[in-house]
């Protein structure tokens, strides 16, 4: 722990020595120690975002996700540009100033629909952030949607482990991932890869892989949460990942990449209610608001749990930023760009 607090590095056999002995005491020394480094870095700060989950239609087969292709029960929606719109235009009233765009993997919305969107939503909040969150896409797209304005990427690598990839992703490609990845970070956008922690088959090793993958990687956000299992997949019947397990990859990864942006995950809120409070005192700086409308967010049904929470988006930013004062933080709700960044403007 002296070691990655001081050098923010472990080799391979220190991290699988680490993660499998870890016990009680140590967790609250790491914790403090991903604490320490994230006050040098961003202070008390943690930076509301509003996410909005404009489709659950998909082309993959996840064989985790309820979105996937062949989930005949759900039920599918599509917003509009419009309906778009005016989720960020409340956002923005809110105070949002960075707004997500989640979806499935999606090709119904082809690269003039989201560029005209996202000039858009640049045009009536100049001030305001895109994260785009919809998958592999090709170099053109990515090109062509970074140029309409979009600021940010969120393409989780979902394991490292290429085995254990392609036995949950079947006809995706792990290289084209990692490509897409590497494609992102050179055109310019701040990117945001991630893992899940206590996938089927996922062995230590393999967090060790993905912790080490996004050492090497050096992306600007890191989204970790716990695997939930949904009862229309083809996983229907595997354990929950572990809350602890995920927190404590959070304060590695705090630790290994000192001034990455960190998400305390929805996933961890949904198999635990004060998973969040834990995640910003063990290194997260991020916590990612709902702002999809109540009819379309029930069906964007990820994992299980997802969508079920009644309360509309200003209920729950008001909830959030009690949790983050309460915690002892501070609610930013700026841009909150990465700081190599943010120190250029
Ligand atoms: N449990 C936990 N996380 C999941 N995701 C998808 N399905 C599940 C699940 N069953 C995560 C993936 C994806 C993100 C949007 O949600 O990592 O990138």
């Amino acid at each position: 722990l002296n070691k990655l607090y001081s050098t923010n590095n472990l080799e391979r056999r220190e991290l699988i020595k680490l993660l499998s002995s870890i016990d009680n005491k140590h967790k609250k020394i790491l914790f403090e120690y991903a604490d320490i480094v994230r006050k040098k870095i961003y202070g008390k700060k943690v930076f509301l975002r509003g996410i909005i989950e404009f489709s659950n239609y998909c082309k993959n087969s996840c064989m985790y996700c309820g979105l996937y292709a062949s989930n005949k029960i759900i039920n599918r929606y599509r917003m509009s540009k419009f309906e778009i719109m005016e989720c960020c235009k409340k956002g923005y009233e809110m105070g949002y100033r960075t707004f997500v765009l989640q979806s499935g993997e999606d090709p119904y919305y082809t690269d003039e629909m989201l560029k005209s969107t996202i000039s858009s939503i640049k045009h009536a909040f100049p001030d305001a952030a895109i994260t785009l969150s919809i998958g592999e896409r090709t170099k053109l797209s990515f090109n062509m949607l970074f140029n309409a304005g979009a600021d940010r990427y969120l393409l989780r690598h979902e394991a490292a482990e290429k085995n254990l990839y392609e036995k949950l992703h079947p006809h995706m490609s792990h290289d084209n991932r990692i490509n897409c990845l590497k494609i992102l970070k050179d055109i310019g956008y701040q990117v945001g890869a991630g893992f899940i922690v206590g996938l089927p088959n996922q062995s230590l090793e393999d967090i060790v892989e993905d912790l080490m993958f996004l050492k090497n990687l050096n992306p600007h956000m890191v989204g970790i949460g716990p695997f939930i299992s949904h009862p229309q997949t083809p996983l229907k019947n595997s354990p929950n990942g572990s809350v602890d397990m995920t927190i404590i990859c959070l304060s590695i990864i705090r630790l290994l990449l000192p001034h990455v942006l960190l998400p305390a995950t929805t996933a961890l809120r949904c198999l635990d209610a004060h998973s969040w409070e834990r995640s910003l005192k063990a290194g997260a700086n991020v916590i990612m608001t709902n702002l999809t409308p109540q009819e379309q967010r029930k069906k964007y049904d990820i994992y299980k749990g997802k969508g079920n929470t009644a309360d509309n988006a200003n209920t729950l930013t008001v909830e959030v930023k009690d949790l983050i004062k309460n915690a002892g933080y501070e609610v930013d709700m700026g841009r909150g760009d990465h700081i190599s960044i943010s120190k250029l403007s």
